[in-house]
């Protein structure tokens, strides 16, 4: 399917609407081979449509000589056109929004009543495209919040259309929300492989995609620097807050859209960051971060694995010094190293083939129920894929546990003694 993304966000790939769309389009690509053009809609010279209808009268010409004559090819190439931005001020961005409107030459001056409505008459076959909105916000909130922007997309496109809109958006770009982001962008993952092979999306899913990854008040006090460390609160909440009923539209009533402050997700978090280490709480770092920590992060791994120190120490060596991209990750509490896991080519098992593998996962007794290994994980997982690190194995003898974390058991591996392990994979 050829596919043309319309990045409306003006952060371009640092969009967190973005994080989003990426993972909807691995989903497609998992299940079938994809051709994706994308436009960065804020880099492209679009005049604003002056109103003259020219184009309308006179087959399709627009009288602006800029980027929409081939952005308008493009569409008409195209199978899927996917809108992805963020909600502003109820609707999409002025970008996008003038891209939109200057895609007028596409009909004629001519109406039609379609159902109850009128429409101007198409000046080219659009019936095989199939349109999908993928709009993230900055509010809990999705009622009262996005309907503006989905009335708009249905009337625009009001056939063969799919519309995903998630709040809390900020959070895909907050590596300190990794917990909770990670298994929500599994979910989107799963609506593109459905949305691909089958045209549509359960509405249940949907739903889920579109409820909020933490509870509003939560939220909202993190958001207004208020709110403690998103490590337990975070874990926790999110499965507390599993997918309520048509959630795409059920957020309470109650949430003034009013009053809350809107300071970027990424500056708060670093804030409450800092008061988290102030407190002596959890800190979730890599070792590049950290790099004071590499002979007592060797030493903890050893101790905890019984490998030799020489040995870990080699590997994080070579992450530090940029010779490979397989990292080292670590939970602090106050200056204290209470978990951590690594990333190396094989984790000691005959399945060569399976590479690379998360290892040595540990959180210190005292600290095991907090949702650390989780964190971690969540960590892990969402600097790989920045990377193009994907997909990710480990080997445990642990059942039940990765599966909370979006691991799937791919097969048994025997380890150096011949015992069997079981390999778990991340997608
Ligand atoms: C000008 C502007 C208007 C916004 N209006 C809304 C809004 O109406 N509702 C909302 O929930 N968030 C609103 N936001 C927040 C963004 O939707 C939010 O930060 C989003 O995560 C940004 O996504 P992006 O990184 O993909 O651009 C607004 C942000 C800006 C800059």
């Amino acid at each position: 399917m050829k596919i043309l993304v319309l990045n409306g966000s003006p952060k371009r790939e640092k969009s967190d609407t973005m994080h989003i769309t990426r993972a909807f389009l691995e989903g497609m690509q998992e299940a079938a081979p994809q051709v994706i053009r994308t436009i960065d809609v804020i880099d492209r010279h679009i005049e604003y449509c002056t109103g003259c209808f020219a184009c309308k009268m006179n087959g399709g010409t627009c009288m602006h000589q800029d980027d929409m004559q081939d952005i308008l090819h493009t569409i008409l190439e195209s199978d899927l056109l996917l809108f992805s931005f963020p909600l502003y001020c109820y609707g999409m961005p002025a970008p996008m929004k003038t891209l939109l409107d200057r895609t007028m030459p596409l009909s004629s001056m001519a109406m039609q009543k379609v159902g109850d409505r009128y429409a101007h008459v198409g000046q080219a076959d659009f019936s095989r495209l199939r349109y999908l909105m993928i709009c993230g916000c900055g509010f809990p909130n999705s009622r009262h919040n996005f309907e503006p922007a989905v009335a708009q997309f249905k009337l625009c496109f009001p056939e063969n259309h799919t519309i995903l809109t998630i709040p809390e958006s900020p959070m895909f770009s907050a590596l300190e929300a990794a917990a909770v982001t990670e298994p929500r962008l599994a979910l989107v993952r799963q609506a593109g492989k459905q949305y691909a092979l089958a045209g549509s999306i359960d509405e249940a899913l949907l739903s889920q995609i579109g409820s909020p990854m933490i509870p509003e008040e939560q939220y909202a006090a993190i958001v207004n620097g208020l709110g403690s460390t998103p490590r337990v609160d975070l874990e926790r909440m999110s499965t507390q807050k599993a997918a309520e009923p048509n959630a795409q539209y059920a957020a309470h009533e109650s949430c003034s859209t009013q009053s809350v402050d809107l300071p970027e997700m990424r500056n708060t978090n670093r804030n409450t960051q800092d008061a988290t280490k102030d407190k002596g709480e959890y800190r979730y770092l890599s070792l590049r971060e950290c790099p004071e920590f590499l002979n007592s992060a060797a030493a903890w791994f050893h101790e905890k694995w019984g490998v030799p120190r020489k040995a870990y120490a080699a590997c994080m060596t070579a992450y530090l010094n940029r010779e490979t991209e397989y990292g080292w990750y670590l939970c602090l509490n106050g200056n204290r190293i209470v978990g951590g896991l690594g990333v190396i080519e094989n984790d000691f098992h005959d399945r060569k083939d399976l590479t690379p593998n998360v290892c040595a996962v540990y959180t210190e007794e005292a600290f095991r129920g907090h949702g650390v290994a989780g964190h971690l994980l969540g960590l892990v997982v969402q600097e790989m894929r920045a990377k193009g690190i994907m997909p990710l194995y480990l080997v445990t003898d642990h059942t039940g546990f990765y599966e909370r974390y979006g691991w799937e058991f791919l097969c048994t591996a025997k380890d150096d003694s011949g015992n069997a392990s079981r390999v778990y994979i991340y997608r």
